[in-house]
């Protein structure tokens, strides 16, 4: 039986590029960043000492709504604490609102000047590749749909779309840049919903676990984000020198430090991470009621919004990031004369912006109308001229 299932999983990952040897007996036992593998205090036994029951008390004492108020008009690195926040509340965001000793200026610059250069790979694989596949990841998918924010998913795309663009940004991490702030207020959203969640109902009848978002779940997400997409970039031949790799790699290893995740269990090398995505990632993906719901508003969204392309193409584009088997799992239906064309198409595409081929493909000005109108879509820039703020909820999805 387990044999059968390590087969499956492992050309499940062959086909989602997380390829790599899986046994989730033994997930965390020997990540090669990991210590404590014994029960009991692996990453999957961690959660967030340090946020976790600040914002127990501060929901308990219904200090939510004023906080998100006052840091509404909190947004640049820079940006001092709003006023108006509880004085702990306040205090903690002193201690923990800076880059870790560790971070490398320099590498960071550099990652924020590739994600940009390399952007419209980046909107396509975070937003239909990184996006679909949270939908059968059984944990994040049930915790996601569950919570508060599971009842608008075009609000919640946005909203998660932020961290990302905000990573991408030119300077992200310096004084002028955002993404220290979204991580932290990302933080404090992922401990309420801590405290939140084992309180629904819903959630308890479908968990596996009684507290949700450990170290192990946020790492698990990681590589669905940064190793998958450091994978396919490798698989699509586009361009991505060492260094790039390299300040790539630091920029995902600061971010999940920002979200909690201790240093000595986030992976040093992409060698280290692939491996690990394959042992924790690639073997847990399912479908679940849960998890396609949320593909089907998600991919819906799009109905909203002239991408230039049918929900056919949509589906065969997901179908192309993800595997047939992930695209069968959340029902997508087939539509075979745009799936030819994705896997000949968008090859093409890559290669004459990478200047790698003087032939401009004539579907390249449909997949550049679609990679736009998908940023846009996400970044909810079509209505509000900025991104969605983040906000920490009061409660949980009523059902
Ligand atoms: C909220 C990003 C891991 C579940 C958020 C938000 C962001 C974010 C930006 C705030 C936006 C919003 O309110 O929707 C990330 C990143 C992760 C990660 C970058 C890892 C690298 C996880 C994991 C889970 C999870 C592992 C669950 C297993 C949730 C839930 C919310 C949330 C339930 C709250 C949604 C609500 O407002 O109701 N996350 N997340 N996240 N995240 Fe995460």
């Amino acid at each position: 039986m387990e044999n059968l299932s390590r087969r499956k999983a492992l050309s499940l990952g062959v086909a989602l590029g997380l390829v790599g040897v899986a046994n989730p007996v033994h997930a965390w036992a020997s990540t090669g960043s990991g210590t404590g593998a014994a029960a009991g205090t692996g990453p999957e036994w961690i959660w967030d000492d340090a946020a976790d029951p600040l914002m127990a008390s501060m929901l308990d004492k219904g200090h939510v709504p004023a906080i998100n108020t006052a840091w509404a008009s909190w947004v640049n690195n820079n940006d001092p604490l709003p006023s108006g926040l509880p004085a702990d509340f306040a205090a903690y965001l002193r201690q923990v609102n800076r880059l870790p000793s560790w971070a490398d200026p320099a590498k960071l610059a550099r990652a924020a000047d590739f994600n940009r250069r390399k952007d419209t790979y980046l909107f396509m694989l975070y937003g239909l590749g990184s996006g679909i596949m949270s939908t059968v990841i059984p944990r994040e998918a049930k915790s996601v749909y569950w919570s508060a924010g599971g009842a608008d998913m075009q609000d919640r795309a946005a909203k998660t779309f932020t961290f990302g663009y905000d990573l991408s940004e030119l300077g992200a991490f310096g004084p002028t840049g955002q993404f220290v702030v979204t991580a932290n207020k990302t933080r404090v959203v992922h401990a309420a919903v801590r405290h939140l969640l084992p309180q629904s109902p819903h959630w308890r009848a479908v968990a596996d676990e009684t507290i949700p978002i450990s170290a192990a779940d946020i790492l698990v997400t990681f590589h669905s984000l940064g190793t998958y997409v450091y994978r396919k970039l490798l698989d699509w031949k586009v361009p991505f020198p060492a260094a790039d790799q390299e300040a790539f790699l630091h920029s995902w290893q600061v971010a999940i430090h920002l979200l909690g995740v201790p240093y000595e269990h986030i992976p040093r090398t992409w060698a280290e991470a692939e491996k690990q995505s394959a042992r924790v990632l690639t073997p847990i993906l399912t479908p679940s009621t849960e998890g396609i719901a949320l593909a089907e508003e998600l991919l819906g969204l799009t109905a909203q919004i002239d991408l230039g392309v049918t929900r056919g193409f949509l589906n065969e584009f997901v179908r192309y990031v993800l595997s047939d088997e992930v695209g069968d799992w959340l029902g997508l239906k087939r539509d075979y004369a745009s799936a030819a064309l994705v896997r000949t198409a968008w090859p093409a595409f890559i290669l004459f912006r990478e200047g790698l081929s003087p032939v401009m493909p004539g579907t390249f000005y449909m997949f550049d109308q679609f990679v736009r109108a998908l940023a846009m879509l996400f970044l909810n820039k079509g209505s509000s001229g900025s991104t969605t703020p983040i906000t920490i909820p009061t409660g949980n999805r009523a059902g």
